[in-house]
């Protein structure tokens, strides 16, 4: 009798060394399944990611406006840029690249002052240099590094001050018809980018711009992270197919 009390402990004994080795490989199995989509993300989140494509080209040759939203020459964002306007040069588009990070202006003071003095605005700073091309452009692409999960300062206070173009009393017209997001920052998440993306979005709705393309470079912070970044490639077919 205690034999057999002996021999079906054993045996139960072995069911549960079993059971407890299966119940170890699955979590093994499911650590090593986990870490493999952890790796796969990190892994293809900080390599570039591009949220639309270039449409395709709508014909003819255009003035495009480049709108770079860094102080920093050299830096991150004005590379991406300048890879857009080699591209699109190389197509035959006219294109200028103006750095709203080194030519400052102030945001608008919604003074109301817009057309008074027969210019878009009546504050004397960076933007007198800005309207001039504003009011020639076919195209505007916005390249700026992520700041604080929106646009750069920079180009946001151009963005405010092409508010007398939105006037109903204005005295001229943007003739933009089209629009691109190039866009570039440390972290690893494309979804960091949502909020400037949704700017993006309405600001083409409101104005009746064309989306040409969105480009988000994840993963580049430090000055000359985007030397030699397969982005660049990107953001040059994407300026040759404007
Ligand atoms: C004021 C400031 C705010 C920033 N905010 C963010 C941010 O919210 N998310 C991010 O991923 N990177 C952020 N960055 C990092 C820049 O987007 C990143 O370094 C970028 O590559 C800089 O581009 P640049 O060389 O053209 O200036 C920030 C940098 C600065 C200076």
């Amino acid at each position: 009798m205690q034999m057999q009390d002996t021999a079906r402990k054993t045996a139960a004994d072995g069911q549960v060394s079993l059971r407890r080795r299966f119940v170890g490989a699955g979590v093994a199995v499911l650590l090593a399944a986990a870490g493999g989509a952890l790796y796969r993300h990190f892994s293809s989140t900080s390599s570039i990611r591009v949220e639309s494509f270039m449409t395709p080209p709508t014909g003819g040759t255009k003035r495009i406006l480049v709108l770079t939203g860094s102080a920093r020459r050299g830096g991150n964002s004005e590379v991406l840029a300048e890879a857009f306007a080699r591209g699109a040069r190389s197509a035959g588009h006219t294109v200028e690249v103006f750095s709203c990070g080194r030519t400052p202006m102030r945001a608008c003071m919604h003074c109301e002052g817009c057309w008074s003095t027969g210019k878009p605005c009546v504050l004397e700073d960076g933007f007198e240099q800005l309207w001039p091309q504003l009011e020639q452009a076919d195209m505007l692409v916005f390249c700026s590094p992520l700041y604080w999960y929106a646009f750069s300062g920079h180009i946001k206070c151009a963005i405010d001050r092409m508010y007398p173009y939105s006037r109903k009393d204005r005295l001229r017209n943007m003739p933009v018809q089209e629009a691109v997001l190039l866009m570039c920052g440390e972290s690893l998440f494309p979804r960091s980018f949502a909020g400037a993306a949704e700017s993006y979005r309405q600001m083409l709705g409101f104005r009746h711009w064309k989306d040409r393309g969105r480009l988000f470079v994840t993963g580049v912070h430090e000055f000359g992270a985007m030397a030699g970044h397969r982005a660049l490639a990107t953001a040059e077919s994407m300026g040759r197919n404007a």
